[in-house]
Parts: structure tokens; sequence; C-alpha cells
């Protein structure tokens, strides 16, 4: 699938973002770059907590960040993430909670970008991600 130019550059902020991982326990760093409607850049990081359950993942960082900024549009994000001290190896995809939270927010059609390299890169949308996925619609 292809990417924007904007999108390509989330890769670049993505490794920004998890330079300020807090992952004192994993040691596992994650970093999320998201994209708003308005080509507004959030940055998020994973915060662990000694109880463990506690922990914020990267992408609902940057998710919460935005919404709490008031922003509740999204084109994309992208996903990196390493252990402490070594290179980026593997793709870092979202967990399940992370995907859906990105369905409170985001279109089916909304691009989750993750990279091992700038270059080195895959794209899905969040309906192959999360397809079939609970909603308000449900609920209604
Ligand atoms: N983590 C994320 O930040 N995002 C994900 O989608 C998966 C997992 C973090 C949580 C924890 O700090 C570390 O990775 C190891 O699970």
């Amino acid at each position: 699938m292809d990417i924007s130019k904007e999108e390509k550059e989330l890769i670049k902020w993505a490794f920004i973002a998890a330079k300020k991982a807090y992952s004192p326990y994993s040691h596992f760093c994650v970093g999320a770059a998201l994209l708003t409607a308005e080509n507004g850049i959030y940055l998020g990081c994973n915060i662990e907590n000694s109880s463990y359950g506690a922990t914020n993942c990267a992408e609902r960082t940057a998710i919460f960040k935005a919404v709490s900024d008031g922003i509740k549009s999204f084109k994309a994000i992208a996903v990196v993430g390493y252990l402490e001290g070594n290179e980026s190896t593997d793709y870092a995809y979202p967990c399940g909670i992370c995907r859906q939270v990105m369905s409170e927010f985001c279109e089916p059609d909304f691009k989750i970008i993750v990279a091992k390299t700038q270059d080195d890169y895959k794209v899905f949308t969040l309906s192959e991600l999360l397809p079939q996925s609970f909603g308000a619609d449900n609920i209604k």
C-alpha cells in the first residue's frame, strides 16, 4: 500500500518517541507517531508500571494525548519497537487493546505503519488488523 510523504515521516518520529519509553520492567521500547487529519503529529511511548497491568502502550499514549487536546480525527500511526540497547529487528504490531482504542476514533481505512527501519516497513488498514470489531453501533 502506498503512503504519503507525511506518513513516511511518521516512522522517523516514532523512533524519536521510542527514546522516551519508560520500560524498566520489559526493557522493550515502543514509539508511536500519530498523524492527525490536519497533519499534526502526536508522539507516544510506552509507560510501564510496577503493577504491570497499569502499563500504557505507546499507541494509546499518542491517541490519548491527542484526544485530551480535543483532536479526534486521524489519518495514520507509525509504530516501532525494540529491546533497549538493541537495533530494531522486528515489526512491532499494535496489541489488541490499542487496536480497539484506535477503532473508537479512527475510520476503517486508518493506516497502521509498522517499521523496522525508515525504509523497511509494512502498511495495514485498521480494518485489516481489527476485522469484525465491536463498536458504538453494537450498543445502540
Ligand atoms: N507495548 C506497546 O507499547 N504497544 C503495543 O502495542 C504492544 C506492547 C509495550 C507495553 C510494554 O511496555 C512493552 O511493550 C512490552 O509488552
